[in-house]
């Protein structure tokens, strides 16, 4: 890949968060590109090589709830083969078990081009067993059962993950119609995460374009309501503590973003659709120098924080309406309201905009929702012996 160098960032305590980088080319070549030895670049390059050595360590979770099969078919053709997909799944079992049709597709499909696969569905009683096991209670419902909800998904599948090895977890969703996005969508994680020096590192991407059609026409939209308003929020709130207007973070939302496997083990997280924003106050909160961090040798080493914008649309299924909007920009505002160190004028600024949108009435606080703390504190080894693999999939672990 060829991409921008970001010369451009917001510092925050031990955060440095980048601008958004523009990708020049997708496929940036084999081995060194010697026109690039002198230092006077605004481009990089990163040759194939590279992506495949963080490609090999890098398991790509696919959150699925009842989508079509034929989508979640479509995102495991446009996996980079040297990664390994794990399908966290929370579709229905009854009437119709659409859990055993996802199972026997993906086996299919894996079987055929010979790719390691991972698979299992939220809820069931050896996934519990896991967190369980581990001592991990906060994911569990009063059945024992993993909560229901993305976030809920996306932790199990980061749980699965470290188990297995490896090193970076990236997420990507199950209805998406362009094998050939997830595949760039994929790349730019690798890209992404071979650029950070620091072991504590973030992609998260910001997509080009969701084409709709308007009036009959193509329209490729930039921004959807819910991130422009989170946006909005999240820099606002990084403002206040650095003293200057800011404009730098524009993913407050990415479904698609990438993680390393220790910084997605000090994380907290948030349920559902909140997940994605929440990371933002996670990192503020533990890395961000107001409060005390849980990780003084993250405060040391630093966490970077890269965005990419993408090159291809981004279509996916668009028929959740108008509820689930409202509900996206609800959980995102409430996230950055309840942070312990959310500014007074943000939280002024925030509780206005629930009332304009009449999401929260006058004087109503915003939704506190449920939070998990780090995955760092689940006992792996316990939890490992919870799982039998040959169960899930065709990887076993070394
Ligand atoms: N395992 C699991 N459990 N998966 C779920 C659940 C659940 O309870 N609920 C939804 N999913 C899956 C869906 O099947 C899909 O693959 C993915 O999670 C995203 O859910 P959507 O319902 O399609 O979300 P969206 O398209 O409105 O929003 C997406 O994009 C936003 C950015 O615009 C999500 O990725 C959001 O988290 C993201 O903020």
């Amino acid at each position: 890949m060829r991409l921008e160098i970001p010369t451009n960032a917001e510092r925050f305590g031990a955060n440095t968060f980048y601008q958004v980088q523009k990708i020049y080319e997708l496929e940036g070549g084999y081995g060194i590109d010697t026109e690039f030895d002198s230092p006077f670049h605004v481009i990089q390059q990163i040759p194939y090589d590279r992506l495949h050595e963080i490609e090999k360590d890098l398991a790509i979770i696919i959150p699925v709830k009842n989508e079509r099969l034929r989508l979640l078919e479509g995102v495991l053709c446009g996996i980079p083969h040297a990664c390994l997909p794990i399908v966290l799944s929370n579709s229905q079992n009854e009437p119709t078990d659409r859990f055993r049709m996802e199972c026997s597709m993906v086996d299919t499909f894996c079987r055929h081009a010979k790719k390691k696969y991972l698979i299992a569905h939220q809820r069931s009683p050896e996934v519990a067993r896991l967190f369980s096991d581990g001592g991990y209670l906060h994911l569990l419902d009063e059945d024992g059962l993993v909560r229901h909800g993305k976030a809920e998904g996306m932790l199990a599948g980061i749980a699965l993950a470290n188990l297995v090895g490896k090193k970076y977890v990236g997420f990507i969703d199950a209805d998406n119609y362009f094998p050939g996005a997830v595949f760039e969508y994929v790349r730019i994680f690798s890209a992404g995460l071979s650029q950070s020096k620091s072991p504590y590192s973030m992609v998260r991407i910001q997509w080009h374009s969701k084409p709709k059609i308007v009036d009959a026409e193509l329209f490729f939209a930039k921004w959807g309501r819910v991130t422009r308003i989170t946006n909005q929020y999240l820099n606002l709130f990084l403002s206040q503590y650095t003293g200057y207007e800011t404009e730098i973070l524009r993913t407050g939302n990415a479904g698609e973003h990438a993680l390393s496997m220790p910084l997605a083990l000090a994380l907290d997280y948030s349920t559902g659709f909140s997940v994605e924003t929440h990371q933002f106050v996670s990192l503020m909160e533990k890395f961000g120098g107001v409060l005390p961090s849980p990780f003084p040798e993250i405060m040391k080493t630093g966490v970077e924080i890269f965005q990419i914008e993408s090159r291809n649309p981004h279509l996916h299924e668009a028929t959740k309406g108008q509820d689930h909007i409202r509900e996206m920009i609800e959980y995102s505002l409430s996230v950055l309201w309840h942070s312990r160190i959310c500014p007074a004028l943000v939280q002024k600024d925030i509780a206005r905009e629930l009332r304009r949108l009449k999401i929260v009435r006058k004087n109503e606080s915003p939704l506190q929702l449920r939070r998990y703390p780090e995955l760092s504190t689940l006992n792996f080894s316990a939890a490992a012996a919870a799982l039998d693999w040959s169960r899930h999939g065709n990887y076993t672990p070394a």
